[in-house]
C-alpha cells in the first residue's frame, strides 16, 4: 500500500492515540498487561512505517494523566515496561535515524523511567529521519495551564506585552514547541474522543478512527490512514472552489 501514497501529500506530523490493549487482551482471555507488551510491536512497526513513508514527526499517546488513576499493579507494569522497552529499543531506533523526545510532567515519573529516557533521548539526539515524541504522563489542559503560567509570568517580569501574545508565541510556550502541529491524528479501538490529548495542537487536524485494536496495527493500517488522510479536502473554513484557484 506505500506506493499508493502520494509522497507529494505526506503529512508532516501524525500523532497517534494508541488505545484498546487492555480490550485486545480481555478478547484473549489474558490480562491487561499482556495487551501492553503486544502494543509494543505495534509501536515498532508504526516507527518503521513512518520512517520508510517520510514522515518526519511521529507523537504517540502512551500514557496519560488520568491514567495514573488506573489499578497500582497496571500503572507499575506500564512503567517497568517503559523502561525495558526504552532499554531494548533505543539502538534500532538510533540505526533508523529515529530522535526521541518526551513530552508531559516528567517530574511525576519514577526515577528508573527519567534516566532511562534521558540516555535514549541523548543516544538519539544526532538523528534526523524521524522525530518520535513520546506523550508520557501527559494532558494537554495541564500542557496549556503550563504555557499559560510562563507567559504570565514573563508579562509581569516586562519581558512580554500582553498585546504581543498570538499564536506564534502562544505555541512556542508548549511542549510541541519544535514540531509542526499534526494535520493527522488517529485513534484506534472504535473510541470517538480525544482524551486530553494535543487539544491546541489538533485544531485542523484530520481525525482518523479505526476499530482496529492497538495490538493489531500494522504498517498497512497506518498506510490506510495516510491514503484516507490524502483523500480528504482540507479548506482550513475556505471553500472549496477557493482551493482549487491557481
Ligand atoms: C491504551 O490501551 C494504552 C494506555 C492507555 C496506556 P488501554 O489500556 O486504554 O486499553 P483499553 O482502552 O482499556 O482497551
Ligand atoms: C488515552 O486512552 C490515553 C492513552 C492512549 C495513553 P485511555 O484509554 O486512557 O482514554 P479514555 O479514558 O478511554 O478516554
Ligand atoms: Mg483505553
Amino acid at each position: 500500500m506505500l506506493h499508493l501514497i502520494n509522497k507529494e501529500k505526506i503529512p508532516q506530523h501524525i500523532a497517534i492515540i494508541m488505545d484498546g490493549n487492555g480490550r485486545w487482551a480481555k478478547e484473549r482471555g489474558k490480562d491487561r498487561l499482556f495487551g501492553h507488551q503486544h502494543g509494543v510491536l505495534s509501536v515498532r512497526e508504526v516507527v518503521e512505517g513512518c520512517v520508510e513513508a517520510g514522515i518526519k514527526n511521529l507523537t504517540l499517546y502512551a500514557f496519560s494523566t488520568e491514567n495514573w488513576n488506573r489499578p497500582e499493579n497496571e500503572v507499575n507494569g506500564l512503567m517497568e515496561l517503559l523502561v525495558t522497552t526504552i532499554r531494548k529499543e533505543a539502538e534500532t531506533l538510533s540505526k533508523n535515524g529515529v530522535r526521541l523526545f518526551v513530552i508531559g510532567d516528567l517530574d511525576s515519573l519514577p526515577l528508573a523511567c527519567r534516566q532511562e529516557l534521558d540516555e535514549a533521548m541523548a543516544l538519539t539526539a544526532e538523528n534526523k529521519s524521524l522525530n518520535l515524541i513520546l506523550a508520557l504522563s501527559y494532558s494537554s489542559k495541564w500542557e496549556i495551564l503550563e504555557a499559560t503560567k510562563k507567559i504570565a509570568a514573563k508579562v509581569k517580569a516586562g519581558e512580554l506585552l500582553e498585546g504581543d501574545i498570538n499564536d506564534e508565541v502562544f505555541k512556542s510556550h508548549l511542549s510541541t514547541a519544535a514540531f509542526p502541529d499534526p494535520e493527522l491524528m488517529i485513534r484506534t479501538s472504535g473510541e470517538n474522543r480525544i482524551s486530553n490529548f494535543l487539544l491546541y495542537q489538533l485544531a485542523y487536524a484530520e481525525l482518523y478512527f479505526t476499530h482496529t485494536h492497538w495490538p493489531d496495527f500494522r504498517k498497512e493500517n497506518l498506510y490506510e490512514a495516510i491514503l484516507n488522510y490524502q483523500n480528504r479536502e482540507r479548506r482550513f473554513g475556505k471553500i472549496s472552489e477557493q482551493l482549487h484557484l491557481a
